[in-house]
């Protein structure tokens, strides 16, 4: 299979893993900068260049794409769809999964569960919104916040409504949820290649926090999610159309709840916490459903 992987720092970890994966099970990979990729788009044909040569003969692609990039890497990647290429998440995937209260009423509207989540835009709503919410705690979560910097806990509704306020000051958006305590500041990274959770772990905040993420200090180590935790993790992949992706949950007293689904999940924390080979996972899947593809449209076009 001639494989390319869209990632803009063929440096990074999960890229280089990737591109080791891919060579181990005698696959021919480049590495392309989406940024460097470029492209006609015409009725009479789709083309794509690459820092000044043709692009062509793909058969699949694994999208590594940030979210400073999503808007032109997924416009590249979508190109790639129509030129015929295999991509494990297709951009509307992508768009989907990195659009927070798209993906939040996506999962909710399939029954998975999510801690409860209000959204308003006037501040004259605000004593309705927090209402329709139930008591203090709350979260409340910036959307284009990550690694867990925008995520605050106000245990009044006092301080709920001033961060509010003060969020709408400055022009943020926002979301505010239930508090989950009994998840114990811990959260479950499950590791989705189609209908298996390949690895799983477990982050736990340090002490003082509510928040597992590790750029704020949380530890991670190798778990073993649940049949219950599985099948979450596995539909809201689903649900969003991403063949790979990393979904967290949290364990809740009513069952594991989805926080997000991450459609470029890297892979250092997951391979060392869990020991499991991620990278080879995902070239050994991309592969199987590229050749089933190819099958199938093998049949079709001898039907005619
Ligand atoms: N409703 C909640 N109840 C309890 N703990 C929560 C809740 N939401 C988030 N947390 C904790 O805070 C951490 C950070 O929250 P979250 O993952 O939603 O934001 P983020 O990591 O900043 O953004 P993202 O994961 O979307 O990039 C979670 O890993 C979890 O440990
Ligand atoms: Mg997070």
């Amino acid at each position: 299979m001639k494989l390319a992987i869209l990632s803009r720092n063929a440096k990074l970890y999960s890229t280089r893993r990737l591109a080791e994966a891919a060579r181990e099970q005698n696959h021919s990979l480049r590495v392309l900068d989406p940024l460097r990729c470029y492209m006609r788009i015409a009725s009479d044909g789709f083309q794509m260049h690459y820092k000044g040569k043709t692009m062509a003969g793909y058969h699949a692609v694994i999208p590594r794409i940030g979210a400073s990039v999503t808007r032109y890497g997924s416009a590249v990647l979508r190109q790639l769809e129509l030129m015929d290429v295999y991509t494990p998440n297709p951009s509307d995937a992508i768009l989907r999964a990195r659009d927070k209260l798209r993906s939040h009423q996506m999962l909710a509207a399939q029954g998975i569960g999510l801690p409860v989540t209000v959204f308003g835009d006037n501040p004259d709503d605000t004593t309705d919104l927090l209402s329709m919410l139930g008591p203090p705690p709350h979260v409340i979560k910036l959307n284009e916040g990550t690694q867990g910097a925008g995520v605050m806990l106000t245990e009044k509704l006092s301080a709920s409504r001033s961060v509010i306020e003060a969020l709408r000051g400055l022009y943020a958006q926002f979301v505010v949820q239930e508090f989950i305590e009994e998840a114990k500041g811990a959260d479950l990274r499950c590791f989705v290649i189609g209908n298996r959770v390949v690895a799983a772990m477990k982050r736990v905040a340090p002490r003082g926090d509510f928040r597992s993420n590790l750029h704020r200090g949380g530890k991670a180590r190798g778990a073993k999610a649940t049949v219950a935790e599985q099948e979450v993790a596995i539909r809201a992949a689903r649900v969003l159309g991403l063949g790979v992706a990393g979904v967290d949950l949290i364990r809740a007293k009513r069952g594991p709840l989805v926080l997000e689904v991450n459609a470029s999940p890297g892979l250092e924390g997951i391979e060392d916490a869990s020991g499991v080979d991620v990278a080879g996972e995902i070239i050994a899947y991309v592969n199987e459903r590229y050749r089933r593809r190819a099958a199938k449209r093998a049949v079709a076009s001898r039907r005619g």
